[in-house]
């Protein structure tokens, strides 16, 4: 059983007001909370472990370097990855997807050649892809959700050709919630030969995921949306993909031997991560992500289960409201417009003053508002630590909302 009142009193900020009001935290898709073992981990790692890593034979290199490389082994046993070597420690997804974009697609595709994306993805998941359009002359092929928000898997597949060479696909959308039957589409992508990437920005963050059993070849995480700093990240990347990936930042750390006409480059996975990394931020990446599997990644879904289906209900009966996509397996994501209201920052800005935190705006999903011919929306992304009083504190708000602007 989750013990939701248990969990909050671990996230300091959630006891704080905003504007007179209790903290109504709804923006969990943007960032999320850090929990106290995170913030005394990093305070720690500057307080009393902090050196460069990889570099001094002194003990606070060592030190420091023991902690951040463990932090792969961590990110391995929370995607269910075989060999931590697959993981690349990185800043987040987007640069994961850019490393993929610029050290793999670059090396493997060629002008005329596909990838294949939803209409529901995040910009990370697409400007990346423009760039090899702009500058290699790859071609973008896009498949439409239904006006539920549904992607159907075999919809992916039939769009894969024979010059496609990537599926590039979410896990989860940002905007609608929609969870997306990544597995499906892996195997269909597979039995024709394409690779396929899932930007697991969101699906990460809440439910349990295993990268052996979807059978994706690169799987992008963010440290700062799993309870994690900003500035860390994680990507996935299956063995025979890193076989045939090239480094895309040149820098220390990355190389074993620098000459005047070569260079050797050190082993992968540490080929892709040059420069000094962020350290301390990833080492709290760790100890967020030990935090979430101690939680229980299986009993934080089924909670979120519970307040999505009780959100979906409660939102639902609100007549003036209009929910974007009912998908038919929906994470806690939910976005929408009100009647009569003007912008959805004029929504978020009322919600604010009850001290309720949402997203107002495109949520970097260009395409897919366009798909739904709207501007702009409000959303508001639950997360374990909220409770089923704070969506009625939404529902409140919501109606202030209408009343003032409808
Ligand atoms: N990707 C984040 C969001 O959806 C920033 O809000």
């Amino acid at each position: 059983m989750f013990d939701v009142n248990a969990t909050r009193k671990d996230f300091p900020i959630l006891s704080r007001t905003v504007n007179g009001k209790p903290l109504v935290y709804l923006d969990n898709g943007a960032s999320s909370q850090k929990p106290q073992v995170v913030i005394d981990a990093v305070t720690k790692a500057y307080a009393e472990e902090y050196a460069n890593v990889h570099r001094g034979l002194h003990f606070l290199s060592n030190l420091a370097t023991e902690k951040y490389e463990s932090v792969r082994g961590i990110v391995a046993k929370f995607l269910g990855a075989r060999d931590e070597d697959e993981i690349v420690l990185n800043s987040g997804t987007t640069e994961g997807i850019n490393m993929v974009a610029y050290g793999w697609a670059m090396e493997n595709m060629s002008a005329g050649d596909e990838i294949v994306l939803s209409v529901m993805e995040h910009h990370a998941n697409i400007v990346p892809w423009h760039f090899l359009r702009e500058r290699c002359g790859v071609v973008l092929k896009w498949v439409d959700v239904d006006h539920h928000g549904n992607l159907d898997p075999q919809a992916v597949i039939d769009a894969i050709g024979p010059k496609t060479r990537l599926v590039a696909v979410t896990h989860m959308s940002n905007v609608l919630g929609t969870r997306v039957d990544v597995k499906a589409i892996t195997k269909g992508a597979h039995a024709q030969g394409v690779p396929v990437l899932v930007d697991g920005s969101q699906g990460a963050v809440h439910a349990p995921v295993n990268v052996d059993d979807i059978g994706c070849d690169f799987y992008a995480i963010t440290g700062h949306k799993l309870c994690g700093p900003s500035g860390s990240g994680a990507i996935f990347v299956k063995k025979e993909r890193m076989a045939e990936m090239r480094p895309f930042i040149g820098g220390g750390d990355m190389i074993k031997e620098v000459h005047k006409d070569h260079v050797i480059y050190n082993d992968a996975p540490m080929k892709f991560e040059a420069g000094t990394p962020g350290i301390v931020q990833t080492i709290g990446f760790g100890v967020a992500l030990d935090y979430l599997m101690t939680l229980g990644m299986d009993k934080i879904a089924a909670y979120e289960d519970q307040l999505t289906k009780e959100a979906a209900q409660k939102l639902g009966a609100l007549n003036f409201l209009h929910l974007q996509g009912q998908p038919n397996d929906k994470g806690a994501i939910f976005s929408f417009t009100l009647d009569g209201a003007g912008h959805a920052h004029d929504i978020s800005t009322i919600l604010d003053k009850r001290g309720i935190a949402v997203r107002a705006g495109q949520h970097c999903a260009g395409p897919l508002m366009d798909h739904m011919g709207i501007t702009a929306s409000c959303r508001a992304s639950f997360a374990f630590y909220n409770t089923s009083q704070e969506i009625d504190a939404l529902v409140d708000a919501l109606h202030l909302a209408h009343d003032l602007l409808g």
